[in-house]
């Protein structure tokens, strides 16, 4: 049984990632240090798997936390690591805090890989690498555009440092996935996202304005150039993007990569528009939502969806479940949560 290290392991991808991880048969040990999430995420994944998996609860900030814990488990053969601030907003207020919690700890985490048996490496990277492409769909070899937020630079940097740290290591694998624009729940409804504060991102914002939580939902525009003038976005289910990572994995762990770092587009490859996504909610809720439609923000791009041929043909891996699956498991997971 390989022994993998999920780092932010009971965030939001993290959290399902662990549950398909040990799905399969994998030993996960979780790395978090709860700054964006809940130790009672370890009993969700507990309830789902029949199997805790071990949680060290470790800043990875701490240089010598990280040396110490591969000390301690010097089997691991191979590592997802999904640890990092997000917010992209705040990213733009406080940029030394994303450039430190997320490029920091993936050096730090980098290093103790290379000295592993098994030096394979996924990270979480993410379609804002592309900002606005200038052909749809989005394949894997369109140019990196200059990020818009401190958040979308640690992701494109990050990327450079494997990739850098890669060419002189023959001996370390890494996968890059590009996340689109991850929503839902698991079908059980044990974990899902869990927003603190005001959700930045559109589904958690639906289903709590439809939950009552929020009173209305903004809709940032609607004069873009897109059939119905809302943006668009390629909105892909959690569990199929954990699954992601467990053939990524695999993928490594069997030597079938075709160079030691590579990159792939996660998304389902159908844009949907902020509309549809609203539609998607109305009819999985069987209640109309309350949104208004209100000024475009500052940043937001027309159109972005991901070409999936890479993914499909050479991973080996396709999104199976539609946007009604997974707003339906979001709108569970939001009920089960509130107590509705
Ligand atoms: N959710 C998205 O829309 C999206 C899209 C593209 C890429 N990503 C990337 O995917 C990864 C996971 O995202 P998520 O949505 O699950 O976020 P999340 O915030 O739910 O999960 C991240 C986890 O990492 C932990 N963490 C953060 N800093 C840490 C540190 N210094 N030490 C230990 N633990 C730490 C947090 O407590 C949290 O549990 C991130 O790297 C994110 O940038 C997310």
């Amino acid at each position: 049984m390989k022994k993998i290290l999920v780092t932010g392991g009971l965030g939001f991808i993290g959290s399902h990632t662990v549950v398909e991880l040990q799905a399969v048969g994998f030993e996960v040990v979780i790395i978090d240090d709860l700054s964006n999430s809940s130790e009672s995420v370890l009993d969700g994944i507990t309830s789902i798997t029949n199997k805790k998996p071990i949680f060290e609860k470790l800043d990875l900030k701490e240089k010598s936390s990280v040396e110490n814990f591969f000390r301690k488990h010097n089997d691991i053969s191979g590592v997802i690591h999904f640890a990092a601030s997000k917010a992209v907003g705040e990213s733009v207020e406080n940029p030394l805090l994303y450039y430190e919690n997320n490029l920091n700890t993936l050096i730090y985490m980098l290093k103790e890989v290379l000295g592993l048996q098994e030096s394979n490496f996924i990270f979480s990277s993410s379609c804002t690498v592309y900002g606005q492409a200038d052909k749809m769909p989005i394949t894997e070899s369109a140019p990196v555009k200059p990020a818009e937020s401190p958040y979308g630079n640690t992701k494109q940097i990050g990327e450079e440092i494997i990739s850098d740290t890669c060419k002189v290591n023959p001996n370390l694998n890494a996968i890059a996935l590009r996340y689109f624009n991850p929503i839902g729940a698991h079908p059980s409804a044990k974990i899902g996202e869990l927003p603190i504060g005001v959700p930045q991102n559109l589904v958690p914002y639906i289903t709590q304005t439809g939950a009552g939580l929020r009173e209305s939902l903004s809709v940032f525009g609607d004069d873009y150039p897109t059939a119905d003038g809302t943006c668009i976005r390629d909105y892909i289910h959690v569990v199929d993007l954990a699954k992601a990572h467990v053939i990524a994995l695999q993928r490594l762990h069997n030597h079938k990569n075709d160079s030691n770092f590579e990159t792939f587009n996660v998304g389902t490859g159908v844009g949907s528009s902020v509309l549809e996504v609203i539609h998607a909610f109305e009819n999985v809720s069987n209640q109309s939502l309350n949104y208004k439609i209100a000024p475009r923000r500052e940043g937001d791009i027309t159109s972005a969806f991901a070409d999936t041929k890479k993914a499909n043909t050479v991973l080996g891996w396709k999104a199976k479940s539609s946007l009604n699956d997974a707003m339906d498991s979001a709108w569970k997971w939001e009920q089960k949560i509130r107590n509705l």
